[in-house]
């Protein structure tokens, strides 16, 4: 496995890529990985011939106020990990080669980037949009995987990739929940003892919203409330959405009469966790 640092050294290994006419199978990370991750790349490494895995935890996609300085950050564990799981390369670069001077480009996905997590986090999507496009651009992978646990950052980068031509693939692979429910996340770390043991009714509330659309409740206000009143139950949550929405423009329909996104954050002191369930109709 190689480490490489910088995008000039990037460049250069992904020209030897081509050469031998290796595909590509790209997983973008912020690092401090754990099974979620590993499961996208195991999932790359069945796709693409040679497997990268990005490590770079984003400046860009932080608001002010937000986990930038405290996002925990191990590269050297996420090596070992990442050779166990017999990647090819390792991208991890520093902020200042990815961004040597404030960026003036901006990447807007309009009527979408304000809608669920981009409600309380105010350019937060124009920030993953710049260094996944980036990301692109540097390694041009043929597949690239992310995870579902972020369903509405997917549902932008598979926007972003189809507008601007991107000749990638987007590939999303399934959320990895640990036995009680909780999906994984590096956040989860912030969680104290009794948090931890509080931060499984997020799972919880979306099975209960997903069995009750499956057995035909069709009003999204109806099972928008039941996740609420669930979450609102737990004294350790502080609930910033609980939402039932169409999968590609993230609106409440008016009925559920095709597939809905059930999805949720919510605050736990100040470790903000999400996840979500489809209901397929
Ligand atoms: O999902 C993440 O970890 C990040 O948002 C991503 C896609 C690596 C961009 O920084």
């Amino acid at each position: 496995m190689e480490i490489v640092s910088t995008i000039a050294a990037a460049r250069e290994r992904r020209s030897a890529d081509r050469e031998a006419g290796r595909s590509v199978a790209l997983v973008p990370t912020m690092g401090y990985l754990h099974e979620g991750h590993l499961s996208l790349v195991r999932r790359a490494r069945e796709i693409g011939d040679s497997v990268w895995v990005s490590v770079f935890v984003n400046p860009a996609q932080f608001g002010p106020g937000e986990d930038l300085e405290r996002y925990p950050r191990d590269l050297e564990r996420d090596a070992a990990l990442l050779e166990a799981e017999g990647v090819d390369v390792v991208f991890a670069p520093p902020a200042e080669d990815m961004y040597p001077r404030p960026s003036v480009v901006t990447i807007r996905f309009s009527g979408l980037e304000d809608r669920l997590c981009g409600a309380t986090r105010p350019g937060h999507f124009s920030g993953v949009g710049l260094v996944v496009a980036k990301l692109f651009n540097i390694v041009d992978p043929a597949v690239a995987v992310f995870g579902q646990k972020d369903a509405q950052q997917a549902l932008l980068i598979r926007r972003l990739a189809a507008e601007l031509d991107f000749p990638v693939q987007i590939e999303v692979s399934p959320t990895v929940r640990e036995a009680d429910g909780l999906a994984m996340s590096s956040r989860n770390v912030y969680l104290s003892a009794a948090e931890r043991q509080a931060a499984p009714v997020l799972h919880r509330a979306l099975v209960a919203a997903h069995d009750a659309v499956a057995e035909g409740e069709n009003d999204p206000l109806v099972v928008e409330g039941q996740m609420r009143e669930m979450i609102e139950a737990e004294p350790l949550a502080s609930l910033e959405y609980a939402v039932c929405v169409g999968l590609e423009d993230l609106e409440r329909p008016s009925r559920i009469d095709r597939t809905v996104l059930l999805a949720t954050a919510v605050r736990f002191g100040s470790t903000r966790l999400i996840d979500n369930l489809l209901v397929e109709r």
